[in-house]
């Protein structure tokens, strides 16, 4: 009998030893053989809450769980939101970093840029970045290099204002709204502007630099343009409700660059579909966390576009919307 204990002791001991030397049988072992962190951290960084940043960031969290990523239980998501104001954005990125994040999920371009200044370490997945390029976040699309990649909503000024001369034929002038300090949308404005050129449009502009100027922004326009443009700029989409309300009123069409700024009372827009784009998000970012290098992964583009319009705006405004548009495009109603 006691032979046979100390037979199994001895077992049990070897066991265990073994255990340990695979890096299984106690969590300081286990954590040396991990890569990174034994439970992964992603930090996600959030510019501004407005509808379309927030369908992104619950698309992706979702995608991540489906990936194998839950929250809670091997991966610890840290969410933050920086409430537009940059300063924020840095504090909010420097946690990241001094935290040593596995990675950095960055939500429109001003986190994309803020993310990037501070590390040059730690893998960066942007999302729904209208320019990576041209606002200087990636040197080009197809093998970004570094530690920076994600995905891109970049839609066409031109094909948004096809649709625009189709709704609303004959616009001699046009009103860009949108926020100088976006790169994002300074980078679409100027095709706007090329675009304007070239069919011999005048463009006005009125820009903003908080939401708070929105309202002022789009009265200057009044009486001087027959429809207003704005990109996907997220100080606009945040203010979108105040747009809907000064235009309409009075009577000038607002096209824009995104679904949501549809469903927030703009007339129509030719854009992308956020769900969608925040799975692939979610998809690149398990791919990094099993091991791929993101400076190895293009930049990917959406194709998933589609024709938006707002039937409630487009009677207040008196607008009839072909038949023909109507049957391809999403419509939204005032709820
Ligand atoms: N494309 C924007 C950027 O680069 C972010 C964005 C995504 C956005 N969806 C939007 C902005 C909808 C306004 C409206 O920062």
């Amino acid at each position: 009998m006691k032979k046979k204990l100390s037979v199994i002791l001895a077992i049990t001991l070897l066991v265990s030893a073994a255990l340990a030397a695979a890096g299984c049988g106690s969590q300081d072992a286990y954590e040396s053989t991990a890569k990174g962190n034994a439970v992964k951290k992603i930090g996600i960084v959030q510019i501004v809450e407005h509808p379309s940043l927030n369908t992104i960031r619950e698309s992706i969290i979702k995608e991540l769980e489906a990936g194998g990523y839950k929250d809670g239980k091997n991966v610890e998501i840290d969410y933050q939101n920086a409430q537009n104001d940059m300063t924020n954005l840095k504090t909010i990125v420097q946690k990241f970093t001094r935290n040593k994040d596995d990675l950095i999920i960055a939500i429109a371009t001003p986190s994309a840029q803020a993310a990037m200044n501070e590390t040059d370490e730690i893998p960066i997945i942007f999302s729904a970045c209208t320019d990576p390029v041209d606002t200087g976040i990636v040197p080009n699309l197809d093998k970004p290099g570094g530690n920076v990649t994600g995905t891109s909503d970049a839609v066409s000024a031109e094909k948004i204002m096809q649709l625009a001369e189709q709704l609303t034929p004959g616009i001699k002038t046009v009103g860009a709204l949108y926020s100088l300090s976006e790169a994002n949308s300074v980078s679409v404005i100027e095709d706007l502007k090329a675009y304007a050129k070239e069919k011999g449009m005048a463009v006005i502009d009125a820009t903003v630099t908080t939401t708070a100027d929105v309202q002022q922004a789009v009265n200057s326009l009044v009486g001087k343009v027959d429809a207003i443009f704005s990109p996907i700029d997220n100080t606009v989409a945040s203010a979108m409700p105040v747009v809907a309300e000064a235009s309409r009123e009075a009577g000038i069409p607002v096209y824009v660059g995104a679904d949501s700024m549809v469903k927030d009372g703009g007339l129509a827009t030719y854009g992308v579909n956020y769900e969608t784009l925040g799975q692939e998000t979610a998809k690149m970012a398990v791919e990094v966390l099993e091991g791929k290098n993101p400076g190895d992964m293009p930049v990917k583009l959406m194709s998933d576009v589609n024709i938006y319009v707002n039937s409630d705006t487009a009677e207040q405004l008196g607008i009839d919307i072909p038949e023909d548009i109507l049957s391809k495009a999403t419509v939204f109603t005032d709820d």
